[in-house]
Parts: structure tokens; sequence; C-alpha cells
């Protein structure tokens, strides 16, 4: 039987982790495709459904090489957020991509049979996954299932800002963890666009790395200038929306300061005790840091920071849409919305306590392609 990865949290506050033997599926409608999955992504999104919040720092394995079994600890205030999944053996895995198998027996199904796909339904660190034809994608003549892998969650994300940062009437953009996988898709995508991106890095060597690929606008927020920095590309642009990762600590406010301190370069501004009164908005699309946001003051009163997710933005616009991003990212697939990897795992590999410490800290360029059916 086919095998797929499995996280349960146990009711004695312990993750396990392991591989299950589940029946072939097969397609449920004739709307329904079952994908071979080739290739998925381990990405930070798969990853918090993966640890459940475990200490990951204190795993144990045990099992064998085929049938690896990974065990880690829960402390008991992410246990109690945990509630709603304890005793579930829940599969992982947003997306992937790899060969459809069989199809239902509606036309639109009947046209992929054979046909390499990319699809996003969950449970992708399976050999096998029945999707609904509407969640496929097609990829081009050639591509592979690794060029396919990550076709949705990124680029539909960093797509989704621009959107986004268009449909609340910005110009220009703001983004932390400029040297992520998706920071450098949305480098890509502005470069072309010909959209304003300041792109905020932690290290000198990130810096390095987006200048190698034309970013024009990078600060480095272990620089000493970082706050005169930001406020410098800041004005140079005019952007007012900012896209945070990393979510907890300073970085949201020192961003909404840089803002307001541009918007007061500007020549013609009269002071008003209440700042600017042109809102700013920083939106917080990861949990990087899970410490608390902290906010100073100093920015006016016009400012927002709120949460983004990719699921909802994408309701919002509509399948219409939907549809033309999704076929952007097909013809752009190798170029603007091309993913690397560092290492490439089977499902078994993926569940040693060495790839997990690897992958686990989610550090720039150690993307890991987990691939669940070889071929
Ligand atoms: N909201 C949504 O719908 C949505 C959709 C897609 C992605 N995302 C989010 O987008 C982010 C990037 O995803 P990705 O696949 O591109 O990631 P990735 O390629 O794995 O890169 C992760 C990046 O985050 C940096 N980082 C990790 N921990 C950090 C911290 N505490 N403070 C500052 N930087 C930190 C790493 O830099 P170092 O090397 O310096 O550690 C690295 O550059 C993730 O947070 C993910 O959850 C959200």
């Amino acid at each position: 039987m086919p095998l797929q990865l499995r996280s349960l949290i146990r009711p004695d506050a312990t993750l396990e982790l392991s591989l299950a033997e589940v029946p072939m599926p097969e397609p449920a409608s004739p709307d329904e495709v079952v994908v071979r999955v080739e290739a998925a992504p381990l990405n930070p999104s798969d990853l918090g459904l993966l640890f459940g919040g475990a200490d990951m720092t204190k795993a144990q394995a045990s099992g064998s090489a085929e049938r690896p079994v990974v065990t880690a600890p829960i402390a008991p205030p992410v246990m109690a957020a945990m509630a709603a999944r304890v005793g579930q053996s829940m599969p992982v895995g947003n997306e992937g991509a790899g060969t459809v198998v069989a199809a239902g027996s509606s036309p639109a199904a009947q046209a992929l049979l054979g046909r390499k796909v990319a699809a996003l339904g969950g449970a992708m660190y399976s050999e096998y996954r029945a999707v609904p034809v509407a969640q496929c994608l097609p990829l081009p003549e050639g591509a592979t299932a690794a060029d396919g892998a990550s076709c949705f969650v990124n680029p539909l994300t960093a797509l989704g800002m621009v959107d986004t940062m268009r449909n609340e009437g910005y110009g220009a953009l703001v983004h932390t963890v400029g040297a992520s996988n998706l920071g450098q898709m949305l480098n890509r995508i502005c470069l072309k666009d010909g959209v304003g991106l300041v792109n905020i890095v932690r290290k000198p060597e990130q810096a390095a790395l987006l200048k190698s690929q034309g970013a024009q606008h990078i600060v480095d927020s272990s620089a000493p200038d970082f706050q005169a920095a930001l406020t410098d590309a800041i004005a140079a642009t005019g952007a007012m929306l900012a896209f945070d990762a990393i979510g907890g600590g300073r970085l949201a406010g020192q961003i909404l300061l840089a803002m307001e301190a541009a918007l007061a370069r500007q020549p013609g501004q009269e002071y008003s005790r209440y700042g600017s009164s042109t809102h700013k908005q920083v939106y917080i699309y990861g949990s990087l840091d899970r410490g608390p946001i902290e906010l100073p003051r100093g920015f006016g009163m016009a400012w927002g920071v709120g949460g983004w997710l990719l699921f909802p933005f994408l309701q919002k616009v509509g399948p219409a849409r939907v549809q033309q991003l999704k076929q952007r990212v097909a013809d752009e697939l190798t170029t603007t919305f091309a993913s690397h990897y560092t290492k490439e795992l089977t499902m078994a590999q993926a569940l040693s306590l060495d790839a997990i410490a690897g992958y686990g800290k989610m550090a720039t360029g150690e993307k890991v392609l987990v691939r669940p059916a070889a071929g």
C-alpha cells in the first residue's frame, strides 16, 4: 500500500511523526485525478503543521530506516493551543507535483491523464494523492516535477502581495526576509513589473545575494545605520505598504517609523501633532519569530498592522483573477518563479533527526524537496 507522512499529537503531549500505509486513492468524482507525487517542497507553512509546536531540539528517533518514527515533547501552553488536533493522525504537505496516473470520467480530468501537474491540496507528502482538477496546474511541456513542486504557495503569495498593493492604492512595497525563496521571487516580479521594492535582510551575505539578482533597494537590519538606510529607501520608493514574515519583535514598528520619517521629508509637509495623514500599513504574513509584536509610537495615527494569508486573498480576488495568476506562474515557471533546493529527500529520509535539524532552521537557501514517489 502507498505511504503517507503523518503528524500526530498524542494525549501525553508528545508529537509523533511516522509513515503510514494508506489505501491507493481513486478518483472520487468525475472531476478528480490521482497524482503520483514526485516532488513536494518543505515550506515554513508545512513545518507548523508537521512539528505541531513540539520542541524539536529534544526529538528522538526510533523505528527502522524505511519506517522511521520521530517523537518530541510539547510544552503545556503549546499543548493547550493544539487541543483541536490531539489524537488525529494528520497528513502534511501543502503542495507538490507529479504525474497523473488515474482520472475521473470528465473530459477535463481525462485530458490530464499521463500529464505532469502541480497540485495544491494538502497531504502532498504521500506517494499518491487524489485531487480535484480545479486544484491542478498542468506543467508546461518539458517541465519536471521538481520545476513545478513549488508552483502555488510562494508564487501566488508573492503575486498576491503585488495585487494587494495595487488593490489598496499603494505604488511600492517593503518586504522583510528579502533573501528567502519567496523574497527572491518577489524581487524578480517587482523588477519585471517596474514596482519599487525595499528588501530588508538580516545578514550582509543576504544583501549580496539580492544585489547579484538586480535588487535596487536592500537594507540590512543588522547594520548600525539600519533605521536611516530604511528611511532613505522608503523615501526613494514611496513604499507605504510592507509585508513582514517575521512577525515578532521590533521590525514592524521600525518600518512604520521609517515610513513616517520618509513622509515628513516630502516637500511642503506641514507639521501636525497627529502625524502624517497618509495611511501606513504593515501586513504580518508569517511567524518566523513567535514573540510579541513590539510597536513604539511616533508614526502618527494613520497606520495599521494586520495579518495577511494567501487563501483569504485568493477568495477575495475570485476565480478569474486566480486563473490569471496561475497562468502567469505556468508561463514563467523556470524564470520568475524558479525555486532552488539544497537537498532532495525521500519521506523516510525527511524523518531523520539530522534532516529535521537542517530544514527546521528555515535558513536562507536551505529549502528541501521531498520526493514521496521517485520518478
Ligand atoms: N501568509 C501566507 O499565506 C504565506 C504564504 C507563503 C509563505 N509565507 C511565509 O513566507 C515566509 C518565507 O517563506 P519561504 O518559503 O520563502 O522561506 P525560506 O526560503 O525557507 O526562507 C526563510 C527565511 O526566513 C529567514 N528567517 C528565519 N527565521 C527568522 C527570524 N527569526 N528573523 C528573521 N528572519 C528569519 C531566513 O533567514 P536566515 O538564513 O537569516 O535565518 C530565510 O531568509 C515564511 O515565513 C512563510 O511562512 C506565508
